[in-house]
């Protein structure tokens, strides 16, 4: 017998790959408080015990490369969200074969199981430009639209929020630094904070049938050069750092460097991405009624609530200190 009240939303079973991330994780908790049964492939589950104590969530080391095994965890499934993706290529994670390589057996696999719904997370500028993230990212998107599933795609702007690879990164390199030379200084990003692209992809879940096909430009209202970005947090964390624009023939050799170094602060095809702005057209949030969050106005609580500023002082720990005079003004 069917106990749900009449106008409930149905529980979803869903699958999710890449669900461990700074997006995946808070993605998870949202479906879990709304009642969904989520499962989550990992690499390692044991890094990630804290998600599977959320109701309904079960996280599980899997090979998520192997059809036969996603075949196995997509039974079931009322759809699959994949969110996995890389930056940057270390070992043997590579762009084709975590982008399009994984998208292809995953189709292949929601075929085989029975499944027919996938929410593909991708990239603004998907398919365009040098940088192999964003052409992998394309050719990914083409296998989903020529998959015969009922798909949905995400293309975010760079996202922030606490734990992200935008403040929280350059807030840990601007702790370490006096002077910070910055490749790509006026590289057009529109931030977009990951509460907003977590609720986008919650209402898209929950659309049913009027989010099949969709792809959602994710990008918050304001455009802001990279050099501006830098400088704001500069700002908000109340250090005073010198931030030094690199011509591009510079930043070229920065990014030669910063592939060598350990955690890649930057990388050439980081460089290359950011030929491109990472500003949309098409304003999926407002398609799906959401009124976006501004980065000016999120990013001092952002470092300056308890999480951000535990997350930067953790992270210049870790990586060589802060000054003694900027160790005080944020402890
Ligand atoms: N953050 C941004 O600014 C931004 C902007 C545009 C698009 N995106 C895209 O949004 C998605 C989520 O981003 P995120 O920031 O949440 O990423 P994230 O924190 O790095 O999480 C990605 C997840 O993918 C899995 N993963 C990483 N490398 C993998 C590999 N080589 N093979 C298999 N699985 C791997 C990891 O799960 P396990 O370790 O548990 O296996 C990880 O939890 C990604 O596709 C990303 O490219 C992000």
């Amino acid at each position: 017998m069917n106990t749900q009240p009449r106008n409930a939303p149905r529980r979803l079973n869903l699958l999710l790959l890449g669900g461990t991330g700074f997006v995946g994780s808070r993605l998870v908790a949202r479906l879990a408080a709304q009642g969904h049964g989520v499962r989550v492939l990992s690499r390692n589950r044991e890094k990630h015990r804290e998600l599977g104590i959320l109701p309904g969530v079960s996280v599980y080391s899997a090979n998520i490369y192997d059809r036969a095994t996603l075949v196995r965890y997509l039974r079931g499934s009322d759809a699959v969200i994949n969110l996995v993706g890389i930056l940057n290529e270390t070992g043997s994670a590579k762009f084709r074969k975590a982008h399009v390589d994984l998208t292809a057996t995953l189709v292949a696999a929601c075929r085989e199981s029975g499944a027919r719904r996938i929410h593909q997370m991708s990239s603004l500028r998907a398919g365009e430009g040098q940088s192999m993230y964003l052409v992998t990212r394309g050719e990914a998107e083409r296998v989903v639209r020529a998959s015969g599933l009922q798909w949905t795609i995400y293309r975010p702007s760079v996202i922030f929020g606490v734990g992200d690879g935008l403040v929280t990164r350059f807030a840990r390199l601007l702790g370490m630094l006096p002077v910070l030379p910055l490749a790509r200084p006026h590289a057009h990003l529109a931030p977009v904070a990951v509460e907003d692209v977590v609720e986008a992809m919650m209402r898209a879940i929950m659309a049913g049938p009027s989010s099949v096909g969709q792809v959602y430009e994710l990008f918050g209202p304001e455009t802001l050069e990279l050099v501006r970005i830098v400088r704001m947090v500069a700002a908000a964390a109340g250090l005073r750092r010198w931030v030094l624009p690199l011509p591009d023939a510079l930043g070229a050799v920065q990014a030669r460097i910063g592939e060598l170094l350990p955690g890649k602060p930057i990388s050439l095809d980081n460089f290359r991405s950011l030929a491109l702005d990472s500003v949309g057209q098409k304003n999926g949030l407002s398609m799906l009624g959401i009124v976006p969050r501004a980065f000016s106005s999120e990013l001092p609580c952002l470092l300056h609530g308890r999480h951000g500023r535990t997350a930067l002082l953790d992270a210049a720990r870790k990586l060589g200190g802060l000054a003694a005079e900027d160790r005080a003004r944020l402890s």
